[in-house]
């Protein structure tokens, strides 16, 4: 099955401070877009990436990934991130009309190990609607009340955080995204309130999404440390 990757890039990555989006943002002498493109194709499950870039920096962006050929297409994002999502899936519709499998990957999480990638994929190809790596959660989870009192332990056994990428078959995803009203920070979220089930494999702690200067620090011990 023909496998295009939306990654969507048009945000101000204002939580990083680093006064440029986050997904150009260099480790080690590389932007984070740069290498989370260079990762998903890497991986052998993609075929194409459309990554939305806000319409002011699409040759910038462009310059960010020319290398890596003419399966990389730079189109405009909007607004929200649901906005920029929707826009580069109307693109793929047009661009790689072939594809059945769709993934929505942040560029901010550019050290996703190639079998997340491949595992995700590959359950959508089995027949899953929507699939969404996972980690299971270390710290313990407490709810609290409106002053900050803990009103109650949550049984974290159950409890999974959420990476990307996250995969679907295309006609599902253009169905949630034709429902979804302004703002969805998780597409497979979008899936959900449709009703279809969203299977989960196993994430990777390197599929870190980096948001914060520390998280940068991570990502340089990540890739000193080499590939997984
Ligand atoms: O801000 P946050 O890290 O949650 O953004 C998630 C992803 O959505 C980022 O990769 C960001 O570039 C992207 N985004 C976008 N268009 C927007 C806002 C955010 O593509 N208008």
């Amino acid at each position: 099955m023909d496998t295009v990757a939306l990654v969507p890039a048009a945000g101000r990555g204002a939580r990083l401070g680093a006064g440029v989006p986050k997904a150009l943002v260099r480790v080690l002498g590389q932007s984070l877009l740069s290498r989370a493109v260079r990762g998903l194709l890497d991986s052998g499950s993609v075929g194409h990436v459309v990554v939305a870039a806000a319409p002011g920096q699409l040759d910038l962006m462009g310059r960010e990934v020319r290398d890596l050929g003419e399966r990389v297409h730079v189109v405009p994002g909007g607004g929200e991130r649901t906005d920029s999502v929707r826009a580069a899936l109307r693109a793929a519709d047009r661009l790689v009309p072939s594809a059945e499998v769709v993934l929505v990957h942040d560029a901010a999480r550019a050290f996703t190990p190639a079998r997340v990638i491949r595992d995700v994929v590959a359950a959508v190809e089995r027949g899953a609607p929507a699939v969404v790596p996972t980690l299971s959660v270390a710290d313990t989870i407490k709810r609290v009340d409106d002053e900050g009192v803990v009103a109650e332990t949550v049984d974290r056994s159950r409890l999974r955080t959420v990476q990307t990428p996250q995969g679907f078959t295309v006609d599902v995803l253009r169905e949630a995204y034709g429902a979804a009203g302004d703002v969805a920070t998780d597409d497979a979220g979008l899936v959900e309130r449709l009703g279809y089930p969203v299977e989960t494999v196993d994430g990777h702690t390197n599929a870190l999404k980096v948001t914060t200067s520390f998280d940068l620090a991570v990502a340089e011990a990540v890739l000193a440390a080499g590939p997984v």
